[in-house]
C-alpha cells in the first residue's frame, strides 16, 4: 500500500514539474487523516483551523512535510490551547514525524503507549503541560531521539535506567516534575541535562557530576558532586527483590527499579566500608602520638551512661568499635544516651531539613532510640575551640531548651546530636498545610508557645550568658503538648561567617547588618519578629525572595499606624472570641521588641514577665472563648493547659 502511494506521488511530482505553473497537489493523505483525527478529539484554540480541502503541507498551521510531500515530518503546536489527553492512534500514525512540539498546552494524562511507533522522532517537546504517569518507557524505544523535554509536567515515579537506550540523546529536560527515587547512571553524551525541582534522592552518579548544581537543585535529598557530599548516615538499603527474576518476569519498570536499587545499595555499602577504613587508619596514626583526651569531655561513647541498653554483643565487632574510640562521639554531662559513633553510622536516617548551618537528620538507631543529628557545614573553629563551645552550649539545661546531647569533631565531619522532638517546629505548625484540611492553631496554644520560647530564650541569656543568634520559627520545636523549646542556639561563633548576609534575613535586627555582631538585644528583636509571626500567621521574608515575603515589623507598623490594627491578625484567629485584648497586648510587646534602637528593646526576662502579665479580660469566660464553629477547638484535641490560663497576674506592675 505504502509502496503504491509513493509511486503515485512520484507521478504527481513529475506532473507538477512538467507543469510548473500549476500548484503541487501531492498530499500525505494518511498523515492528514491522522492529524484531523487528533484535532477533532482535542479541544484547541480557534486559530488552529485546518481546512480539509486545502493542502496540509502548504497551509496547515504548524505542519511541515518532507520534500516529496508524502509524510508529515514536523508538527508544532505550542501554546495552541490544546486541552485534555493526547488521543491514542492519532499522532502515533505520523510514522515519519521527526519533530513534535506540543509544549505549553493543557494536555493531561500519560503519554500514549503508541508513541513507540514514532520511530523517526528526533525532537520531542512536551514541556509545560499537565501530563502525568510514570516516565513513559515507550519513549526509551525511540532511539533516534536527540532532545527530550518533559519539564514542568506532573510525571511521577523513577527515571528509568533504560534511558541509556537513547544513544543519540544530547538534551534531557525533566525539571519541575515529581520524579522520585534515585538518579540512574546515565552514560549518554548529554550536553543539556536538568532534573531540578523533582523528588529525587540518593547520590548523583559520577556520570552526571559534571553538570552544574542548578541541574539538580530543588530535589528531596540528592547528594554528591556537584551538590554537597553524601551523608555518612544511610537509610538501610531497601530489601532488593531478586533482581534476575524481576527482570525476566515483570514489566520493564520493575526491573529498572531493581537495578537502580542494587546500584544505589552497593554504592552506599562501599562508601560505608571506606569510611570505617578511614576511621581505622586515623585511629592507628593518632594512637602513636598519644594525644590527650579533651578536658571538656564529660563522658565518652563507651564510657558514657548506658541505661539506653546498648547490647554488649556489639562490642565484639572490634574493628568498628576501635575505630570509634579515636574520633569519638563526646556525650554531654547528664545525658541519657549510650550509643557510639558506629551505632550512629548504622542508624537509618531521614533528612529533616537543610539550613544555613548544615543538614539535620532524624536517625533511628538499631535499638529504636531516635535522635536528631546535625551535620554542620562551613565550621571554622579548631577542635579545641569547638569543644569549648560545645561545653558551654551543652551546659544549658532548661525545660524550654532543646539540650545538646553529644557532638563529634573530626577534620571532615562535625556532628551534633540532639533530642528528637516529634511534634516538629513552630514553622511547620504555623505555615504547614494552609488551606483545607488544616487544623487551625488556636490562641491559647500560640500564647503558650510564645511564653515557652520566651522562657527558653531568657534562660539562655540570663543563666547561660549565651546569645542564641538564630531565632526563627523553624528553630522553635514543640513537645506534643505544645510546650515550646528553643534549639540551634549559641553556634554562630564556630562558623566561618558568624552572620552570613542571607541567613535568617527576616528575623535579623537592623543593626546587625552593619555591626556584624549578634547580641542579646538582636535576639530580642528576632523574638519580636517571631511573636509577630505568631500573631499574623505570616512568615517574615526569607533572604532572596524578599519580593514575595514581607518585612513583618515594617508591615505591621504601617497597618497599625493607619489604625487598621484588627487587620494584622491571622484570619485563623478570628474564629475565637474575646481574645482581641490579649492579641493587642502581645502585639504591643512584640512591637517594643522590634524597636529599631537596641536600647529601647526590653530584656528577655522582662519579655517573659510581660507575656505572663497579659491579662485576660474580666468578661472572659472559657466557654465564650471557644470557637463557635469549631467545637473541637482546633488543636489536636488538647485542652490548652491550665497554667496558660491562670498565669500569675499580680507579680509585676
Ligand atoms: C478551505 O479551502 C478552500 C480552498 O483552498 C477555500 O475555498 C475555503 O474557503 C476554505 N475554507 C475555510 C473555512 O477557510
Ligand atoms: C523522495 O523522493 C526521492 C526521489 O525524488 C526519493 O529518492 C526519496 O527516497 C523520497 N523520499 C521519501 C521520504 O519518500
Ligand atoms: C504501531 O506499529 C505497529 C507496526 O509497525 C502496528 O502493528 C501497530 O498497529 C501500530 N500501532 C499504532 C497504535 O499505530
Ligand atoms: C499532579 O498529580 C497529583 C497527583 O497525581 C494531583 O493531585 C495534582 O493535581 C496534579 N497536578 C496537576 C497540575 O495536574
Ligand atoms: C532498548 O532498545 C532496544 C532496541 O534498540 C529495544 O528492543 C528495547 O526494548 C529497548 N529497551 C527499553 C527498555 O525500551
Ligand atoms: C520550573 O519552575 C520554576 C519555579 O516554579 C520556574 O521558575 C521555572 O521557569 C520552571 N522551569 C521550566 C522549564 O518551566
Ligand atoms: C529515596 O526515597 C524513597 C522513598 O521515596 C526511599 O524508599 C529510599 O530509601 C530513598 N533512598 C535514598 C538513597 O535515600
Ligand atoms: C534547571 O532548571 C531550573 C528550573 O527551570 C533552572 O532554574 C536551572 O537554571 C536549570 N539549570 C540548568 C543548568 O539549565
Amino acid at each position: 500500500m505504502a509502496f503504491h502511494l509513493e509511486i503515485i506521488m512520484l507521478i504527481l511530482i513529475f506532473i507538477a514539474l512538467a507543469q510548473p505553473s500549476e500548484r503541487v497537489n501531492a498530499e500525505p493523505t494518511q498523515d492528514k487523516q491522522a492529524l484531523l483525527a487528533f484535532l477533532s478529539q482535542t479541544p484547541h484554540a480557534n486559530r488552529v483551523q485546518w481546512n480539509t480541502s486545502s493542502s496540509a503541507c502548504d497551509s496547515w498551521f504548524g505542519v511541515q512535510c518532507d520534500s516529496n510531500r508524502s509524510f508529515v515530518t514536523s508538527l508544532h503546536l505550542p501554546a495552541a490551547g490544546l486541552v485534555g489527553p493526547i488521543p491514542p492512534n492519532t499522532i502515533s500514525r505520523l510514522t515519519r514525524l521527526r519533530v513534535l512540539s506540543l509544549r505549553s498546552n493543557a494536555l493531561v494524562g500519560p503519554i500514549p503507549f503508541d508513541f513507540a511507533n514514532l520511530t523517526s522522532l528526533r525532537n520531542l517537546y512536551l514541556q509545560n503541560n499537565h501530563l502525568s504517569g510514570e516516565f513513559p518507557t515507550t519513549l526509551t524505544r525511540l532511539t533516534r531521539l536527540t532532545r527530550l523535554e518533559l519539564s514542568s509536567n506532573n510525571f511521577t515515579g523513577p527515571i528509568p535506567f533504560s534511558l541509556n537506550n537513547l544513544t543519540r540523546l544530547t538534551g534531557l529536560f525533566l525539571e519541575n516534575n515529581s520524579f522520585s527515587g534515585s538518579l540512574p547512571s546515565i552514560t549518554l553524551k548529554l550536553v543539556n541535562f536538568n532534573v531540578s525541582n523533582n523528588r529525587l534522592n540518593g547520590s548523583i552518579p559520577k556520570t552526571l557530576s559534571n553538570f552544574p548544581a542548578t541541574s539538580f537543585s530543588g530535589n528531596n535529598d540528592l547528594c554528591g558532586k556537584p551538590l554537597q557530599p553524601c551523608t555518612p548516615f544511610f537509610p538501610a538499603p531497601a530489601p532488593a527483590p531478586s533482581p534476575v527474576e524481576q527482570q525476566q518476569h515483570n514489566s520493564k519498570r520493575l526491573s529498572i527499579a531493581a537495578i537502580v536499587g542494587i546500584a544505589v545499595g552497593s554504592a552506599l555499602f562501599i562508601l560505608l566500608l571506606l569510611l570505617i577504613m578511614f576511621l581505622c587508619c586515623r585511629r592507628r596514626r593518632r594512637r602513636r602520638r598519644a594525644a590527650k583526651p579533651p578536658q571538656a569531655v564529660a563522658a565518652v561513647a563507651r564510657g558514657g551512661p548506658t541505661e539506653g541498653g546498648t547490647s554488649s554483643s556489639k562490642d565484639d565487632i572490634t574493628g568498628s568499635v576501635e575505630a570509634a574510640e579515636r574520633n569519638k562521639l563526646v556525650f554531654m554531662e547528664g545525658g541519657v544516651y549510650g550509643f557510639g559513633l558506629e551505632d550512629l553510622l548504622r542508624a537509618s536516617a531521614e533528612v529533616l531539613g537543610k539550613g544555613s548551618m548544615g543538614t539535620s537528620y532524624k536517625a533511628i538507631l538499631e535499638d529504636g532510640t531516635t535522635v536528631v543529628v546535625k551535620r554542620l557545614k562551613d565550621v571554622a573553629a579548631a577542635k579545641r575551640e569547638f569543644e569549648a563551645r560545645m561545653e558551654v552550649v551543652g551546659n544549658v539545661k532548661h525545660e524550654n531548651v532543646v539540650p545538646l546531647r553529644a557532638f563529634y569533631y573530626s577534620k571532615d565531619e562535625k556532628l551534633l546530636v540532639y533530642d528528637y522532638m516529634a511534634a516538629g517546629s513552630l514553622s511547620a505548625l504555623l505555615h504547614g498545610s494552609r488551606g483545607s484540611g488544616r487544623t487551625p492553631l488556636d490562641w491559647d496554644t500560640r500564647m503558650k508557645i510564645a511564653l515557652g520560647a520566651a522562657r527558653g530564650l531568657a534562660c539562655l541569656h540570663v543563666s547561660g550568658k549565651l546569645v542564641h543568634g538564630n531565632i526563627k520559627s523553624s528553630n522553635i520545636l514543640l513537645h506534643p503538648t505544645h510546650e515550646a523549646c528553643v534549639s540551634d542556639f549559641g553556634l554562630n561563633p564556630i562558623f566561618a561567617n558568624p552572620v552570613p548576609s542571607n541567613r535568617v534575613a527576616g528575623y535579623r535586627a537592623p543593626e546587625v547588618q552593619e555591626t556584624k555582631k549578634i547580641t542579646f538585644k538582636s535576639d530580642v528583636y528576632s523574638f519580636g519578629v517571631l511573636m509577630l509571626e505568631l500573631l499574623t500567621g505570616k512568615a517574615p521574608n526569607q533572604a532572596s525572595l524578599s519580593e514575595e515575603g514581607i518585612d513583618l515589623p515594617r508591615w505591621v507598623q504601617s497597618v497599625v499606624r493607619e489604625e487598621w490594627t484588627a487587620e494584622v491578625f491571622d484570619a485563623e484567629l478570628m474564629r475565637y472570641h474575646n481574645i482581641e485584648e490579649e492579641m493587642v497586648q502581645l502585639l504591643q510587646i512584640a512591637m517594643t521588641c522590634v524597636s529599631l534602637v537596641p536600647d529601647q528593646r526590653p530584656n528577655m526576662d522582662e519579655v517573659v514577665h510581660m507575656i505572663q502579665d497579659i491579662s485576660r479580660s474580666e468578661t472572659t469566660d472559657d466557654g465564650l472563648r471557644q470557637s463557635s464553629d469549631d467545637p473541637s477547638k482546633g488543636s489536636d484535641g488538647h485542652t490548652p493547659p491550665q497554667d496558660a490560663r491562670t498565669t500569675p497576674r499580680s507579680d509585676t506592675s
